[in-house]
């Protein structure tokens, strides 16, 4: 068995003290903070997994900061401390050590059993799998019991944080003993100073090699498309299809600030089960196909609403008119496709479409609903 150097911790023993000490108390304050949000809040989401990817990193961390405890005696005691006071600190710090566990697989149980079922990806790179739970029925039941569980831990954990933090202190300043000292960063020693160089290559290191070896089987890339659209005329639905379309998207739903989608139309591929409007649609007044042969729309931010929904924002070009719009869109899995799929609404007055033979909505209503759908398939591994 290893032994800490003299009176101190070793500084392998110091860095994961306080690295783990650091991610927790970010954890407590991030985790209380965006449970205070919204639940359709885009922060919400985005601080979830963020907090799930630290989380996680705090359970690697521990399994590895208890190998090196077990294998490396502590300093011993100080004989100054009465016996009683080192059976209350014991106690402390295995309790700390068991809720540096409890937490992390109670979120990670949590997440594995919502029915929401959003993927734990570590910082956007790491597919890190969540617990099978075959045999759970309720699988519901089970996240919200954990959640719970979640947040009654984090509460306790911060108490004894507290009693922790505060007992260090004591130390330091009333009863002025190294206690404090020797679990802190020798910051003279150059031998701490060169591992923590070490440490920080190390990481610097992965976070630019991590992005080029992973593969990322999460990201949608869109296959066919569909664009149509619903116009009142003569108080009668009339539908419009265009046939050549294209979409160009990536959906992440971990990463959705780092999603797009792009959509192409070519606006002379419209066809209408209306003959009386079929054949004025490709004309100047109306779709402009000789000046416009494309209609497009970029999207600009997509936000998630609820598990298989995300809300859209981005610029949609008709005619030479660019303007933003928002509108919410599905994701469905079908027969091992997902299906995205959203319609919003435009007033033609404003994309000056058949503004001059019809500038009033007696004959052609003002709104006009486009729909659209396209098929995703997880990106090509
Ligand atoms: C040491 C590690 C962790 C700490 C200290 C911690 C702490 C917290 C805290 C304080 C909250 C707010 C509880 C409340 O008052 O409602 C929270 C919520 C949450 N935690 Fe953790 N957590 C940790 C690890 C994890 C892990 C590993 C996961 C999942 C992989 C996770 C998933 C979640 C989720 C999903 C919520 C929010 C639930 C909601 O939106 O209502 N946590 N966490």
């Amino acid at each position: 068995m290893g032994r800490s150097p003299g009176l101190r911790y070793g500084d392998t023993a110091v860095f994961f003290h306080w690295i783990i000490a650091f991610l927790i108390i970010g954890l407590l304050a991030v985790g209380k903070f965006m449970t205070q949000l919204e639940e359709n809040d885009p922060l919400r989401f985005e601080l979830t997994q963020w907090h799930k990817s630290f989380g996680i990193s705090v359970l690697v961390l521990s399994v590895l900061r208890i190998f090196w405890r077990i294998t490396h005696k502590p300093p011993p005691e100080l004989d100054t401390i009465p016996a009683w006071q080192q059976k209350i600190a014991n106690t402390t710090h295995w309790l700390l050590y068991g809720l540096m566990f409890a937490l992390p697989v109670s979120g990670w149980i949590m997440v594995s059993a919502s029915p929401l079922n959003i993927d734990t990806i570590l910082f956007g790179l790491v597919d890190w799998p969540h617990l099978p739970l075959h045999g759970v029925d309720d699988k519901e039941s089970l996240s919200a019991a954990f959640h719970e569980y979640h947040e009654w831990a984090s509460t306790a954990l911060i108490l004894l944080l507290l009693a922790h933090i505060g007992a260090a202190l004591k130390h330091h300043f009333i009863d002025k003993d190294t206690v404090l000292r020797r679990m802190l960063p020798e910051l003279s020693s150059k031998r701490f100073w060169g591992k923590l160089a070490l440490l920080i290559t190390l990481v610097a290191a992965s976070s630019i090699v991590l992005p080029w070896v992973m593969h990322d089987g999460h990201k949608l890339v869109a296959g066919d498309s569909e664009v149509s659209f619903i116009a009142d005329v003569t108080g009668e639905e009339t539908l419009g299809i265009f046939t050549e379309t294209s979409v160009t998207a990536e959906i992440e739903k971990s990463n959705l600030p780092g999603s797009s989608i792009v959509a192409r139309v070519q606006t002379a591929s419209v066809v209408s089960d209306n003959d009386q409007v079929a054949g004025s649609l490709p004309d100047a007044d109306w779709f402009d196909v000789e000046s416009y042969p494309e209609a497009m729309f970029q999207s600009t931010a997509i936000e998630f609403v609820s598990d298989g929904e995300v809300s859209v924002t981005g610029d949609l070009t008709l005619k030479a008119t660019t303007q933003s719009i928002t509108f919410p869109m599905t994701l469905a899995e079908e027969d091992e496709v997902i299906v995205a799929r959203g319609e919003f609404a435009v007033d033609r007055r404003e994309y000056d479409i058949g503004m001059q033979s019809q500038d009033n909505d007696d004959f052609v209503g003002f709104n006009v609903i486009i729909k659209f759908r396209f098929d995703t398939k997880r990106a090509a591994e």
